[in-house]
């Protein structure tokens, strides 16, 4: 019998919904970004209102901060790992992302890689990656991300060869001019096939392997409420060690930026 995890590197995605954990977990997360943002919790989904997409980005610095080194989130998460029969010492995660999606940010040149259709493992992630993904809020049904169930193990045009794990880590941002890090996309039209748009309650999450190829959905401009949710990767160090993990077929990025991901406790 497969395991979770070899479940997950065939493609499988998995569902895991609302539990009083996980609604802790949003409660405490949509406090910390409330107070970091000076605004009440119950208006979150409207922080777009408030200030321009670069000024909204600006204000949201201090919450990806703190959410970075939130060990709330290691410790449910490895809560959650010894629930699926894992042993925690096994696994290493890489640092909390916010994401707050606002309505026709998708427009803006400087947002466009938010919303590239990639795998993660294009930015040299390992293929026994799994990604972690929960919504602090309602998620409509056009409004989260995709994933191109179909594409899964095929290989489609992509640009990762321009992707270097340590030029990524030195250049860029600090040098003169504007940011010069590759962004690895999918090259020419979106797949066709089956594919899955993620969306439910707040407080589920999904699973998936970071070698799907999947997008996040731009917010129309006349949304009403911007997407906010959190994600983190997961990588078990035996698989990684023996190889394991999911097909790869078109990756060509190098490096490997697991290298840098901490166990869940201490
Ligand atoms: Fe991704």
């Amino acid at each position: 019998m497969r395991s979770w995890r070899e479940e997950l590197y065939d493609g499988g995605l998995r569902r895991f919904e609302a539990s009083i954990a996980t609604l802790q977990l949003v409660d405490v997360a949509r406090r910390r970004l409330a107070d970091a943002l000076g605004v009440p919790g119950g208006t979150l989904p409207m922080v777009h209102r408030r200030w321009s997409a670069e000024a909204l980005y600006a204000a949201l610095e201090p919450a990806r901060g703190a959410l970075a080194g939130w060990q709330a989130i290691r410790s449910w998460s490895a809560a959650w790992l010894v629930g699926l029969g894992e042993r925690v010492e096994d696994w290493v995660m890489d640092p909390p992302r916010l994401r707050v999606i606002a309505p026709g940010a998708g427009a803006l040149p400087a947002a466009a890689p938010a919303y590239f259709a990639h795998r993660d493992t294009w930015y040299a992630n390992p293929r026994c990656q799994l990604n972690v993904w929960m919504p602090l809020f309602e998620v409509g049904p056009n409004d989260g991300f995709r994933v191109y169930l179909d594409a899964f193990g095929q290989p489609v045009a992509n640009d990762s060869s321009r992707f270097n794990w340590a030029s990524w880590r030195l250049g860029g941002w600090q040098a003169p001019g504007p940011p010069l890090r590759p962004y690895p996309r999918l090259l020419g039209p979106e797949p066709a096939g089956h594919h899955v748009d993620v969306s439910g309650e707040s407080a589920f999450f999904m699973v998936f392997s970071a070698a799907h190829l999947h997008r996040t959905l731009p917010r129309p401009p006349e949304a009403a409420h911007s997407r906010i949710s959190i994600d983190f990767r997961l990588v078990h160090r035996g698989d990684h060690r023996a190889g394991r993990g999911a097909p790869d077929p078109d990756n060509q990025s190098q490096g490997d930026t697991s290298a840098l991901y901490q166990p869940l406790t201490g």
